[in-house]
């Protein structure tokens, strides 16, 4: 069966410096694949090359098995390759309910092409993330807990087949951490793929069908959780060489 998507030996140079270095993945339909690995590992600069945001210096990616190298990113996000940003940049203008249909307007297929469907597609993915009680806010107003849910509404309401999360748990209590994954599941659940990087080991162990782990720009384990966070040279570089 082919991968929905593939990345083959991609590597991503910024001057001086190999941010990605020959990594290979793959990510099979309804997947759900952690990433992981200590800061600076080039995690984000991964995702980058999946969306399209940044060009790779060498290798190629492959989504549905067809070649997405030259496309810029609104052509991925057509395809139905949506995602989050770690460091969050809503319109801040923009109520929270237009920044969800900004997403619907360019989603996959080319999205919705009338401001009210979009609205609606918006309200149904700001309901799904608990977000329905402020669709009439500033986005700017939103807390941090809140804007990660933005994110993600913005990024599901451009219909992904894979939906790439860079940190949405990042400074969230336990409570609210355990509402994201339950929300990442019945995503996987509607059937759409997710390759999500998180620190929070707890979180990952359990959302993640695979784990693959990045240090120093290159891939240092690909497994099972179990395999993986149990694995020494995972151990040494990432998780402390003593863990709890
Ligand atoms: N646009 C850029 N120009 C130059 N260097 C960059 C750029 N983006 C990232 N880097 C560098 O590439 C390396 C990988 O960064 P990246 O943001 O991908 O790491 P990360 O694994 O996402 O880290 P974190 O866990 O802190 O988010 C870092 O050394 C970073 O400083
Ligand atoms: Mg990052």
């Amino acid at each position: 069966m082919t991968a929905l998507l593939e990345v083959r030996h991609a590597t991503r140079r910024f001057a001086g410096l190999i941010a990605v270095n020959d990594v290979s993945l793959t990510l099979a339909q309804g997947e759900i694949l952690g990433l992981i690995g200590p800061n600076g590992a080039g995690k984000t600069t991964l995702i980058s090359l999946i969306s399209g945001t940044l060009e790779p210096s060498d290798g190629e990616l492959l989504f549905q098995g067809v070649s997405i190298n030259r496309l810029p990113a609104f052509r991925r996000a057509r395809l139905g390759i949506g995602r989050t940003f770690q460091i969050m940049r809503p319109f801040p203008g923009l109520s929270v309910l237009d920044n969800v249909a900004v997403g619907a307007l360019f989603g996959r297929d080319g999205g919705q092409t009338r401001l009210a469907p979009a609205r609606e597609q918006a309200r149904a993915c700001l309901e799904f993330v608990g977000l329905d009680k402020h669709i009439d806010q500033r986005a700017d107003e939103l807390g941090g807990a809140g804007r990660k849910r933005l994110e993600l509404a913005k990024a599901l309401a451009m219909q992904p087949k894979l939906l790439l999360c860079d940190e949405i748990m990042a400074g969230l209590n336990h409570v609210e951490i355990e509402e994201v994954i339950d929300l990442l599941r019945k995503v996987r659940d509607q059937g759409i793929s997710i390759l999500v990087i998180e620190h929070v080991i707890k979180a990952i162990k359990s959302l993640s069908d695979r784990l693959l782990v990045l240090h120093h720009g290159e891939k240092i384990a690909d497994g099972t959780p179990e395999d993986v966070l149990s694995d020494p040279v995972v151990v040494q570089a990432y998780l402390g060489k003593k863990r709890p």
